[in-house]
């Protein structure tokens, strides 16, 4: 269910239902909030992203309602970023799962993902690079959980989260070695 959940690309259904258009043919060709920010703009970014994290968050509460165990959340929050990254709605082309990540984590442990969360906005406030952003946080979460003491299956969650966003962003990484990589409100380089 939570894989269903994930597969509800938003930025896809906004872009469809704004500007008729695949979102995944325009910016970055990323089905995410910081694509729809370029593509469509400020107000459905923000509802992208928070529905997106909306879908995080849903999965771990269908989780813990399903499961006395801690890895049954964890599994479930993974289930959706997959889903989200790979969505069966949209011929599993979607997104890179950061937004679905941060409801996820918020929920399973709120404070040490918080504390991932501000050195990804430090990151994102000082070089305008969301997608370096992203993978610090994501990258950051499995050292977090670790040095928190969480269980071993959120810690095991978080590096399998880690590694998804690694995945998901090889582009990314490629742009930014490049310096051709897309900057927040800057102008754009590098598009497809
Ligand atoms: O969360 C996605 C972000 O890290 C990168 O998106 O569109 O710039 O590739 P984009």
């Amino acid at each position: 269910m939570s894989y269903f959940i994930g597969s509800v690309s938003f930025s896809i259904l906004f872009a469809r239902w704004l500007r008729k258009i695949d979102i995944r043919q325009h910016g970055s060709g990323n089905a995410g909030a910081t694509n729809t920010l370029r593509v469509l703009g400020k107000g459905p970014a923000i509802a992208v992203f928070t529905l997106d994290i909306a879908k995080g968050v849903a999965a771990v509460l269908l989780g813990r309602l399903l499961g006395d165990e801690s890895w049954v959340p964890v599994a479930s929050g993974l289930a959706a970023i997959i889903g989200h990254n790979w969505p069966i709605f949209f011929r599993f082309k979607g997104g890179k799962g950061i937004a679905t990540t941060i409801g996820a984590v918020a929920m399973l442990a709120f404070f040490p993902a918080l504390l991932a969360g501000i050195a990804a906005i430090i990151t994102i406030a000082a070089t305008r690079y969301v997608s370096l952003g992203s993978m610090i946080f994501a990258v950051l979460l499995p050292i977090v959980f670790y040095l928190f003491g969480l269980e071993q299956a959120l810690v095991m969650g978080a590096v399998a989260i880690g590694i998804l966003a690694l995945l998901r962003h090889r582009k990314n990484i490629v742009k930014l070695i490049n310096g051709t990589e897309n900057k927040l409100g800057g102008t754009k380089k590098g598009e497809h």
